[in-house]
């Protein structure tokens, strides 16, 4: 199905013909074969962090793991999905207050444990449009979130919870970089104690997607091999944040920074790109995309948001929930494989001036 930098996914199922789901089908899995070429070590921490959260609120489950001619297999529940690209469009309000429920209510899960998963992005959260069922996947950058002196903030005393700890350690893992547009100001800037704030962000750019129905929000170059945390990585953020929001995060984050002058200084209002508008909406994507990672909400205050809670007619169009609904254009399917690839591009000073 897929061929990542990690290894490769095949769509399997078992050689018993019992092995039949509740509509007496053969059961599918998602198998995992990692490349030979990954630390065992790092493969063991994705595991143990997969067993700690027990495949439950829409995280993806781990049914066993093998070792077979030295290369290690994951083997997961294969769940149904479409490309983002195919729903990105045609969703209404009720549609992505679905889908952010589904994806929250697994963030939620997941920073319970004190687990950060480090690259939410569409692509890791797969997605089906029909039942409205999403499952959050590749926890291969995940890690438990420890304070200065390594210690996990949460769950200290979970067994699991303290060898992740210890491997993290030895294996000096700590604060991985995942997919840049998805990541906040204090991952870009490499700030040493994340938290879970980092998921919201990736949460809360997947939200302005869905409501400025364009993907992806900010184009940052993901191919450098170094890590990069240079400021110049904020700078697309200069075009919706205004140039005077961005210096001040900078520099509360230890940065100073000069920008263009001709920069746009404040910054803009969610109505003027976005397609979709509703006011509780943009109240939770002002708090989900907030610079400051210590005012920025938290997954489980996100869930008790009015944008969830408010018991709402259905405002929007009201579409026929129908799979032909889903289906992937050929232009489409081509963007779909660029946006997983991220690339140079050149700056753009207002990338929202064009339509998508
Ligand atoms: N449980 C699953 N069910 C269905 N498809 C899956 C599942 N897990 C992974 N996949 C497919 O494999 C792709 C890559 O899996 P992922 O774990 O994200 O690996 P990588 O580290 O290479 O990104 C996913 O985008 C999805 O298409
Ligand atoms: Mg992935």
């Amino acid at each position: 199905m897929h061929l990542g930098s990690y290894g490769v996914v095949f769509k399997g199922s078992k050689k018993d013909s019992k092995d039949l789901d509740e509509n007496g089908k053969q059961k599918q899995y998602a198998v995992k074969r990692i490349f030979p070429t990954i630390n065992a070590a790092f493969i063991l921490i994705e595991m143990l962090i997969l067993k700690l959260l027990n495949g439950e609120n829409n995280v993806t489950d781990l049914i066993c793991g093998y070792r077979l001619e030295g290369q290690v297999s994951l083997v997961f529940k294969y769940q149904k999905s479409k490309p983002f690209l195919t729903y990105l469009t045609t969703f209404n309000l009720d549609d992505i207050r679905k889908y952010m429920l589904a994806l929250l209510k697994a963030v939620s899960h997941i920073s319970n444990y004190g687990v950060i998963h480090r690259d939410i992005k569409p692509s890791n959260f797969l997605y089906d449009p029909v039942t409205h069922t999403g499952l959050l996947i590749d926890f291969g950058l995940s890690e438990i979130q420890v304070d200065q002196n390594g210690r996990p903030v949460k769950l200290a005393d979970n067994e699991t919870v303290k060898k992740i700890a210890d491997l993290q350690k030895k294996l000096k893992i700590k604060n991985r970089t995942g997919t840049k547009g998805y990541m906040p100001p204090e991952a870009l800037l490499n700030y040493q104690q994340q938290s879970s704030a980092v998921d919201v962000w990736a949460c809360g750019v997947i939200f302005l997607s869905f409501l400025a129905q364009r993907h992806p929000i900010f184009s940052l170059n993901n191919s450098s091999k170094i890590k990069n945390f240079t400021i110049s990585n904020l700078i697309p953020f200069v075009c919706l944040f205004g140039q005077n929001n961005i210096k001040e995060i900078a520099f509360k984050l230890g940065y100073g920074c000069l920008i263009p002058e001709e920069m746009q200084k404040e910054r803009i209002e969610w109505k003027e790109i976005c397609k979709i508008h509703d006011d509780k909406a943009f109240d939770l994507l002002n708090r989900m995309l907030e610079l400051d990672h210590s005012k920025r909400i938290k997954p489980e205050e996100a869930l008790k948001h009015p944008f969830f809670t408010q018991n709402y007619q259905n405002q929007s169009r009201n579409n026929e929930q129908s799979a032909e609904r889903y289906q992937l254009q050929p232009y489409q399917q081509q963007q779909q494989t660029s946006s997983n690839q991220m690339h140079l591009e050149q700056y753009n000073p207002n990338p929202f001036a064009a339509n998508c």
